[in-house]
């Protein structure tokens, strides 16, 4: 797990966006689309928004993705697998990075047919809480098509990112400018934020 967990970070500190393939092994990436896919065919997930409890405001201008949080408090197996995954992750973070990260936030994330989300940063205007943000794509053959890149816009240049199976990706949530370019078939992925 270290080597993978290195891995990323060592992107991350090359480039600012950390990026590795594997970062989900392909059973866990397998359980965590099937649970999204039983959610989303039982109406489960909701609207995102685009602020914090305080001010969260629904704008489907902004962005059209609807979300579901995980928790361990669902007794879900693989949910508990991922969990276990990233409270591994945040302790070699920490350790090796000095990261001080106390906790964190992930949801499962479909962007349906026609759906984006806009140019944004990932903190919050009223707090600063979220330190990194770290997305993992569940969409098996992805075509150039299909669109639904990820684009982050560095101060010199766009970096796409397309949305392919396994894929992890990982950057500061304060320092990149990013968007979802509107996708052309359902894009499934989990999406979260390490905290402090
Ligand atoms: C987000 C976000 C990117 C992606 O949810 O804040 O920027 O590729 N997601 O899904
Ligand atoms: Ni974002």
């Amino acid at each position: 797990m270290k080597k993978i967990f290195n891995a990323i970070i060592d992107s991350y500190i090359d480039t600012k966006v950390g990026i590795t393939e594997n970062f989900l092994n392909e059973k866990l990436a397998l359980d965590l689309k099937a649970n999204l896919l039983a959610l989303y065919a039982g109406n489960e997930l909701t609207q995102a928004g685009t602020g914090n409890k305080s001010g969260l405001v629904h704008n489907k201008n902004n962005r059209s993705d609807i979300i579901y949080w995980l928790d361990r408090a669902h007794n879900n197996a693989s949910e508990n697998v991922f969990f276990d995954l990233m409270d591994a992750f945040v302790l070699h973070l920490n350790e090796t990075c000095y990261t001080g990260i106390t906790s964190y936030e992930f949801h499962y994330t479909l962007y349906e047919k026609g759906s984006f989300y806009t140019k944004h940063m990932d903190q919050f205007r009223n707090s600063d809480s979220r330190q990194f943000s770290m997305i993992m794509y569940l969409n098996a053959d992805w075509k150039k098509e299909d669109g639904g890149e990820l684009s982050i816009h560095h101060k010199d240049r766009l970096q796409n990112i397309s949305p392919t199976n396994g894929k992890s990706v990982f950057f500061k949530s304060n320092e990149l400018l990013h968007e979802v370019l509107c996708t052309n078939v359902p894009r499934l992925s989990i999406t979260g934020w390490l905290k402090k």
